[in-house]
């Protein structure tokens, strides 16, 4: 038996020199590539099979390759493969591999096929399992955020614009907005897995085959949708790693304002969550302290994010048509966005249905600050004041009870009509926190009842994916 690595390279027959020890190594790409090894099996029987089916092998020689390629997944698998820089890329190393396990029927494999239409296959093959794993993972956290708010329809905080104390809302309805922007966000996903489910083989190295090949028979094989509609634009195509990267970057956004909120309400100044500690660690230096490093991380790891989505438009941007060797570079943003974003997924998933809410600091953090100073200009429109002329009693009745260190409902009756004469006694119901959230009851407010519609709504809606 030929040793693999004995085996010349496929394209060496043109070439009178080796190539430099130095250049074979900065251009392979085994040593990240490799992880495409399934996919690249998965193509490559199809695309046996689909010679078969097609006469252009023999069918003794399809089933010769296909249990090869069986065999190597099984080596792969148990780590029995020996993986060669001088074959350059998953592709090389698994098709030498074929020829020194079966003979010469392994170099039939390659009949109508480039190794520019067999990576972008890979590629989407891969990314495509991946994305219904970000998918699951989404979904995972998406019910914890729903379940949690609705354990919270009735709990008051504060809810702030420009991070100052606005009007009072429920805490179920602040996670519900978390929510809406991931309902976003797996729709996002949806729709880019679309484009990522469409098959570049068959496009060979730019302009096709010439040998009477069936690309719809490999794509129903491999599960994909579509096939490419022109060869050129197949091969060279990386849009759907740039939508992947983008969905994962409005994601990963997403979830750095939730880290963001959640690093402020484990803090000691806000004290409205508290982190179970297995999610915390401690500092070497400060005995005290118990960090809230998992909400940090994530909020630091939208900066590699955004950076990989840099790296591929600024990849992309340059090229001519078709296959040129930069789009090899697509791969390591591309894996590197995958493994993180699932590792945030993951780490939310597990953290958010666990975190503690302090419902009586929230509570006072509400009765704070004149939350339901807007409510009072409200209760003076519904008795006929102008919005603008309401806006400046209250503001001054504010003034007033900065000045002597009081709430709004701690100020007398008496107190209340030097501003303005048409406010009576039932002015204090509007401005107790519950009478501010309870008031604001149509779709998509505050109010505890509507919270609840709300959280039915989602769980129905996340139902139909269990
Ligand atoms: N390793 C290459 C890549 O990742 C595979 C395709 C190589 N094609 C070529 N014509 N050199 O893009």
């Amino acid at each position: 038996m030929t040793n693999k690595n004995d085996i010349e390279k496929p394209w060496q027959g043109r070439f009178s020199e080796p190539t430099d020890k130095f250049v074979e190594a900065f251009t392979a790409s085994v040593t990240f590539d490799k992880r495409l090894y399934k996919h690249d099996i998965a193509g490559s029987t199809a695309h046996a099979r689909m010679l078969g089916e097609c006469g252009i092998l023999s069918k003794d020689e399809v089933e010769t390759i296909c249990r090869g390629l069986q065999n190597i997944l099984q080596q792969i698998e148990d780590d029995k493969f020996e993986w060669s820089i001088k074959l350059e890329d998953v592709h090389m190393n698994i098709e030498a591999q074929l020829t020194t396990l079966i003979g010469d029927t392994g170099k039939k494999l390659h009949t109508g096929r480039s190794r520019n239409d067999q990576v972008a296959t890979d590629v989407r093959l891969y990314l495509r399992e991946e994305i219904d794993t970000c998918k699951q993972l989404l979904l995972n956290l998406m019910h914890g955020v729903v379940e949690l708010a609705a354990n919270e329809t009735d709990t008051i905080m504060p809810g702030f614009t420009h991070l100052q104390t606005a009007q009072p809302v429920t805490f179920g309805h602040h996670l519900l907005a978390w929510y809406s922007m991931m309902v976003r966000d797996l729709d996002r996903l949806f729709d880019c897995r679309k484009r990522v489910n469409c098959m570049p083989l068959g496009a060979a190295a730019l302009a096709g085959t010439t040998y009477p090949i069936n690309r719809h028979f490999t794509a129903e094989l491999l599960g994909f949708e579509t096939i490419a509609t022109n060869s050129l634009d197949a091969v060279s195509d990386r849009d759907f790693v740039i939508e992947y990267i983008s969905w994962a970057s409005i994601l990963i956004m997403h979830l750095s304002r939730i880290s963001e909120e959640l690093v402020l309400w484990n803090s000691a100044r806000f004290k409205f969550i508290d982190l179970p500690d297995r999610f915390c660690t401690g500092s070497s230096i400060m005995p005290q302290k118990k960090n809230p490093d998992v909400p940090e991380l994530v909020r630091g790891k939208s900066g590699r994010i955004f950076g990989n989505l840099v790296s591929l438009l600024t990849l992309m941007k340059g090229q001519a048509l078709a296959y040129n060797k930069d789009n090899q570079e697509d791969k390591e943003p591309l894996f590197d966005t995958i493994d993180n974003i699932k590792g945030c997924l993951r780490a939310f998933g597990d953290m958010i249905p666990a975190l503690v809410a302090n419902r009586d600091e929230m509570r006072s953090a509400a009765a704070e600050g004149f939350s339901t100073a807007t409510d009072l200009a409200d209760y003076l429109v519904k008795k006929d004041l102008p919005f603008r002329d309401a806006h400046e009693v209250v503001g001054k009745a504010v003034a007033f009870a900065i000045n002597k260190h009081c709430d709004l409902p701690a100020m007398t009756l008496e107190q209340f009509k030097q501003f303005s004469p048409i406010i009576e006694d039932d002015v204090y119901k509007v401005l107790t926190l519950e009478g501010s959230v309870n008031a604001r009851n149509h779709a998509g407010g505050t109010a505890p009842e509507q919270v609840k519609l709300a959280v039915e709504q989602a769980r129905e809606y996340l139902a139909q994916y269990r």
